[in-house]
């Protein structure tokens, strides 16, 4: 790096995390209609500062959903390879909003941490790339390799407009990598290469048993109670040791190769790490994977909410009709997520009782996992990149969590895409007070800017 990008990097650090704070404070949640209007600002918002960055052909572009936003730097050579960055600008809810310690679209700074909805999924990640070009273009005044942005403001909501962009655009898009920073690494420390993520599979399920609400003293014995039947039907799904018991979920789910339960391994997580983080009394799960494996290299199939009956002030005699449950399944390579769909479409059938009946809705949109081979050159690269950076060489694992449109850059463009991520563990994403730790995102600025320069060819 030279002298004047590293002099710019630190003279510029507050101005770069006002700009953040001020996107941040836009609340621009996907998935709740009333925030409309605050997608558009914020995608407008992000318009602008890739504009002022330096970027060319910035254009927020209308879709039947939310905004997409493309712009580009394009004048490193054809020589050079071209990077396609994606990100969202897109957030979760905020409820319980009563458990923030301040407001989650009040950006506040604690400590080393910026606290805030967005902070580190994604708007603090996906800022870090258009910050590392500003530095180097407002610097340099050229980027090692040729650019493009794609950010999408609907990945908590599914992604639809993206997907429906994505193959009539490939030309548009075309790149020789994508480069994604929406995951974590281990500590402020430990570097980590995300290489695999698991796919998805949700559904919903209702169980109805008599036509309305019963008395349970004038019924109860005589009828089967929803919330029983649907507590039976969910308590059939996994055996003791946490296995899912799906007939065919596991067909064709391959084992683990030595090569990655020795990379995995190395990951300083285990049992102790993980009742600390989450303050469970004790892991739980298939006992003959580590807790790194369980969590990231196997599937899994979650109960994410349940309801039926009475459940306000005091107390109701009262058999419900109907009970309630929303599940979902994370998946790993091999595994088709309309086949599990179905898969558990017709075994919870197979276990209803004729006393009740069940009905099983699919919410759409499931996804099939990822994983890249750890060897690629472009994932080599990255792993170049943060150890120049943090000094220290990354560890790789597989990441549980899913980012569906990954494998969709795959297919469409046929790129390879690396997980350049610089979140942490506890950094609370989808709950009350998410954070980003800011010395990441200062960091993550050089390691994108380290990254262009391997994949330029001026590593160094
Ligand atoms: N950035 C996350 C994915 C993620 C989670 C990466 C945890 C690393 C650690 C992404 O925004 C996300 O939340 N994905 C959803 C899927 C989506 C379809 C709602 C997920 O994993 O639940
Ligand atoms: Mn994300
Ligand atoms: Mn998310």
């Amino acid at each position: 790096m030279t002298n004047s990008l590293q002099m710019y990097l630190s003279e510029n650090k507050s101005r770069q995390l006002d700009e953040l704070v001020e996107w941040l404070r836009i609340p621009s949640i996907s998935t709740e209609a009333a925030h409309k209007g605050d997608i558009m600002q914020a995608a407008e918002w992000l318009v602008n500062n890739m504009r002022t960055s330096g970027l060319d052909h910035v254009e927020l572009i209308e879709t039947d959903t939310h905004p997409l936003i493309y712009g580009d730097w394009l004048h490193a050579g054809a020589e050079q390879p071209t990077i396609l960055i994606y990100g969202h600008y897109d957030v979760q809810p905020v409820d319980p909003l009563d458990l923030w310690e301040t407001p989650p679209f009040e950006p506040t700074v604690r400590g080393d941490d910026l606290f805030a909805r967005g902070a580190s999924d994604d708007k603090g990640q996906t800022f870090i790339h258009v910050k590392a070009m500003e530095a180097l273009l407002q610097t340099v005044g050229t980027l090692p390799v040729n650019v493009k942005f794609i950010i999408e403001g609907e990945e908590e909501a599914g992604g639809a407009a993206l997907d429906a962009y994505l193959p009539n655009h490939t030309d548009k898009l075309a790149a020789d990598l994508c480069l994604i920073s929406d995951t974590g690494i281990l500590s402020p420390t430990q570097p980590l290469i995300t290489y695999g993520l698991r796919g998805m599979w949700s559904g919903e399920i209702t169980v109805t048993g008599p036509t309305s609400d019963l008395h349970s003293g004038v019924y109860g014995g005589a009828v089967h109670n929803a919330n029983q039947a649907l507590a039976e039907l969910l308590a059939a799904l996994h055996n003791e040791e946490g296995h899912v018991m799906v007939p065919g979920f596991y067909d064709n789910v391959e084992e683990l190769s030595m090569e990655e339960r020795q990379e995995m391994a190395r990951v300083p997580y285990g049992e102790a790490e993980l009742k600390n983080g989450t303050g469970v009394p004790a892991a739980y799960g298939e006992a003959d994977y580590t807790i790194v494996e369980r969590a990231g290299s196997r599937p899994t199939l979650e109960i994410n909410g349940m309801w039926g009956g009475y459940i306000g002030d005091g107390f109701k005699t009262v058999i419900p009709s109907q009970a309630h449950a929303k599940i979902s399944c994370r998946l790993v390579p091999n595994q088709d997520p309309d086949r599990i769909g179905k898969l558990i479409g017709d075994h919870l059938q197979s276990l209803a009782p004729d006393t009740i009946t069940v009905d099983i809705q699919e919410r759409g949109g499931g996804s099939p996992a990822f994983v890249a081979p750890i060897d690629l050159p472009e994932i080599k690269a990255a792993a170049r990149a943060y150890q120049r950076v943090f000094g220290i060489e990354p560890v790789f694992k597989r990441e549980g969590g899913s980012i569906p449109v990954v494998v969709d850059f795959q297919k469409a463009l046929g790129t390879p895409v690396v997980l350049l991520g610089f979140g942490l563990p506890d950094d609370n994403l989808h709950a009350p007070n998410e954070k980003f730790h800011l010395p990441l995102f200062y960091k993550g600025i050089e390691t994108v800017i380290a990254f262009m320069e391997e994949m330029g060819g001026r590593g160094s």
